[in-house]
């Protein structure tokens, strides 16, 4: 388990163990790849980051995964992975998300991107994330190199 502060000064737990903190987490991000390159989304206020999102009444949280990727960057997942879960206990309300790394197929372009501005690929992702503006906030915490670590173990 790593224990460290988010870009709001949260305290955040990582684990990359089986549902650590909750069996059903309401929160889902997914680092995606298509055709070797990232594929993440432009949120109108918080910037560019990998898609992700709530998870809705009814659904799985790996239900979840699928629907965001596809409303906000238009693609198809081929195959999902669980990578772990972390924990932010934020200001007024703690959140539980689970992480997955999705291979993506086709990338379809949509009328709406939902609170979206849509997909953007890159071919590497920046060094000094923490001080580019045009990054937002759930980039710029140790969740991100963390998983990246896990996420190159699996493609390897
Ligand atoms: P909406 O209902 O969609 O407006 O969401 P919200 O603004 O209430 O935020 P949400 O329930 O998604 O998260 C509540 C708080 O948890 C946020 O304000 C953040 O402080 C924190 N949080 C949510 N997701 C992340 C994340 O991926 N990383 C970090 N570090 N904090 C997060």
């Amino acid at each position: 388990m790593k224990k460290f502060y988010d870009y709001y000064h949260n305290e955040v737990k990582l684990s990359f163990e089986d549902h650590p903190f909750k069996k059903d987490p309401k929160h889902v991000w997914v680092i995606c790849r298509w055709q070797e390159q990232w594929l993440l989304t432009k949120h109108k206020e918080r910037g560019i980051e990998f898609p992700g999102g709530k998870v809705e009444p009814g659904e799985t949280a790996a239900q979840a995964a699928i629907r965001e990727v596809s409303e906000e960057t238009g693609g198809e997942v081929r195959s999902l992975t669980y990578i772990g879960q972390y924990y932010v206990k934020g200001k007024s309300e703690d959140v539980v998300k689970n992480i997955y790394f999705a291979v993506i197929d086709e990338l379809a372009v949509q009328p709406s991107y939902f609170e979206t501005e849509g997909p953007v690929l890159l071919k590497e992702l920046p060094e000094k994330l923490r001080t580019n503006p045009t990054f937002s906030f759930m980039m710029k915490d140790q969740v991100l190199p963390y998983s990246l670590e896990r996420v190159q173990q699996l493609v390897e």
